[in-house]
């Protein structure tokens, strides 16, 4: 696996493959890497000839009381874990190699209305730092598709948003989600739960398929279905930060007639703020 810290050697790596008729596939991610990411990385594989993963924690995604500074950073553990993949390139930047005028004073991309409810909503700016570091590194690798996760749901609209508003090159795949044996969804942000949280954490996902079977059996009244989910959340030891039952490809709220649903969720579990979702299809 080539190493790669700065923009103008990937970028003459990649011209090269480029030239030889290689097809390039990217997985961006802020390291830390868990089974979720390595799915992203198979499956970029079965896509393309050469596969970059990117590990960056971008400091402009994160606000001020935000966990930037303890945000965990694993990278001799993430090099072996790629390389056991036989991943062909780690490009992992440097902040000013990313931002060289800072990041606050970096042009940005905003996607609007879809970046401002649910996790835009709780935190203000987040999205556009994630638009802004996406749209960098397609502009700096030129790949055929990129890998996202299905468990970000909102940031996967937002970016594809972007893609179509933009017309940016590139295909996106969605992923979906990777769960531990008891249901969590994989999450960087797991390892901050303690030993007692992390008992209770499986609880989230639970509840979301309650939620989905509540849709199924009995789902004329959302709205009530929405607050026995809620109630349900704090019972367990969760704040809710939002649960909503939305159209899975406009997001926004549903409403009866629509078939295609996903219930989408963010609550902490003590200091950790987790996020789920699940799909329902009504027949
Ligand atoms: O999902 C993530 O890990 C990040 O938001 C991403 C897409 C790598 C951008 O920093």
């Amino acid at each position: 696996m080539l190493i790669i810290h700065t923009i103008s050697e990937l970028q003459s790596e990649l011209k090269q493959r480029r030239q030889a008729g290689r097809s390039l596939a990217l997985v961006p991610t802020m390291g830390n890497l868990h089974p979720g990411h390595l799915q992203l990385v198979s499956t970029a594989q079965q896509h393309a000839e050469t596969v970059i993963v990117t590990i960056f924690v971008n400091p402009t995604q994160f606000s001020a009381h935000e966990d930037l500074d303890s945000y965990p950073r694993t990278f001799k553990d993430d090099c072996q874990k790629l390389e056991s993949l036989n991943t062909d390139i780690l490009f992992a930047p440097s902040i000013d190699e990313i931002y060289p005028h800072g990041g606050k004073n970096t042009s940005h991309v905003h996607v609007p209305h879809i970046t401002e409810v649910l996790c835009g909503a709780s935190r203000p700016g987040h999205f556009d730092g994630v638009t802004t570091i996406v749209c960098k590194l397609f502009n700096i690798c030129q790949a055929d598709i990129a890998v996202f996760g299905e468990k970000d749901f909102q940031q996967l609209a937002v970016i594809r948003r972007m893609v179509d508003d933009l017309n940016i090159p590139i295909r996106i795949i969605g992923e979906p989600i990777v769960r531990e044996a008891d249901g969590l969804a994989m999450s960087s942000r797991n390892g901050y739960l303690s030993e007692e949280e992390r008992a209770i954490a499986p609880r989230f996902h639970q509840i979301l398929q309650h939620t989905k079977q509540a849709i199924l059996t009995t789902g004329t009244n959302l709205n009530s279905i929405v607050s026995r989910a809620k109630k349900d959340l704090i019972e367990a030891g969760f704040k809710p930060d939002y649960l909503h039952i939305y159209q899975r490809h406009e997001l926004k709220p549903a409403t009866q007639q629509n078939k295609e649903l996903i219930i989408v969720a963010a609550a902490f579990l003590g200091s950790t703020r987790l996020i789920d979702n699940v799909y329902v299809n009504r027949t």
